[in-house]
């Protein structure tokens, strides 16, 4: 049987105030699966990643949302994957959500397109809860669809796909630390008080038209969380320092990208101040005594796709 592949792109879930709603597809990372049709069940026949992953198919993201798409599609055929992690784990960059993605994209592809992108985003949803504990589109909808998106309801799934800022530059640095997303959800307060539920909400809200409007102005006057990312700073050493550097060195704005440990800074394309930004980024971790990879991407407009 013929070896199909499949890329699925970073993400950037929340876009600062918009937990659990916001997130985008980002431009340079991604995981990569080949995969072809076989009688039955799902073989995952080989795992490329830094970090030891589960190769049975129902405790691996990439198997769980394949088991998914077959059953979606009634299939009693099934698929071997070949998985190819370009995203760390635990890093905040939608990892589990992109394997997840590949790989529901890779059976719908195999078995005739049957099913809209849109479709494939509660089976690999469903996929990455396993690993993250949480039910939320945040990660595997950008991570399909490209772009950035806005989801209004899980069940039933309403998502919708909110533009594009193409001045829009984002610098990302992942520290040498592991934060796992289960984790980094249960330490989030149960309550909030309605002032930092207003202001995230009206920055959340602002995105979304930032992103409409193709104003990176507005996007940049909107990045700012005032109720997550406080409390999760503190699993990611020297946050406030880096923060503060980024954006002397000229960012625009500075986030936790998900559940981090990656922040991402934003600076406008023609500013040229892309390379200067990542610099002061990484420098600040080494400070730290932190390593850390770096990357300056742009969005993903195309979202999970064949590739040669
Ligand atoms: N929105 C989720 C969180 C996952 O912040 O916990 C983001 O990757």
């Amino acid at each position: 049987m013929e070896w199909i592949k499949v890329f699925a792109p970073a993400t950037i879930g929340n876009i600062g105030p918009g937990f659990d709603v916001l997130g985008m597809a980002i431009s340079g990372w991604g995981d990569v699966i080949q995969a072809r049709k076989i009688d039955s069940g799902v073989l995952i026949s080989e795992i490329r990643c830094e970090h030891e992953l589960p190769s049975d198919a129902d405790k691996n993201t990439a198997g769980i949302a394949a088991l998914e798409v077959l059953k979606l599609l009634g299939e009693n055929d099934g698929v071997e994957l070949k998985i190819s992690k370009g995203l760390p784990l635990g890093s905040g960059l939608g990892s589990s959500a992109a394997s997840a993605a590949a790989a529901a994209f890779a059976v719908n592809h195999l078995y005739g397109e049957k099913l809209a992108r849109e479709d494939l985003i509660p089976p690999a949803t469903k996929a990455e809860e396993y690993v993250s504990g949480g039910f939320f589109v945040d990660n595997t909808a950008p991570c399909l669809l490209g772009g950035a998106t806005l989801t209004r309801s899980k069940h039933p799934l309403e998502v919708s796909r909110i533009g594009h800022i193409e001045d829009l530059h984002i610098i990302i640095v992942t520290p040498d630390v592991v934060v796992l997303t289960r984790e980094a959800r249960e330490i989030l307060p149960k309550t909030i008080p309605l002032e930092d539920f207003v202001k995230n909400m009206a920055n959340a809200c602002q995105i979304s038209v930032a992103f409409a409007r193709n104003d990176y102005d507005l996007l940049a006057r909107s990045l700012n969380d005032v109720v997550i990312e406080p409390v999760r700073a503190r699993l990611i050493p020297g946050y406030k320092g880096v923060k503060e550097d980024a954006l002397k060195a000229g960012a625009d704005g500075v986030a936790i990208s998900g559940s981090g440990p990656t922040l991402f800074a934003i600076t406008n394309r023609s500013s040229n101040r892309s390379t200067i930004i990542e610099d002061s980024l990484v420098r600040s971790f080494k400070k730290n005594d932190i390593q850390c990879k770096s990357l300056i991407a742009e969005m993903d407009m195309e979202g999970t796709r064949l590739i040669d």
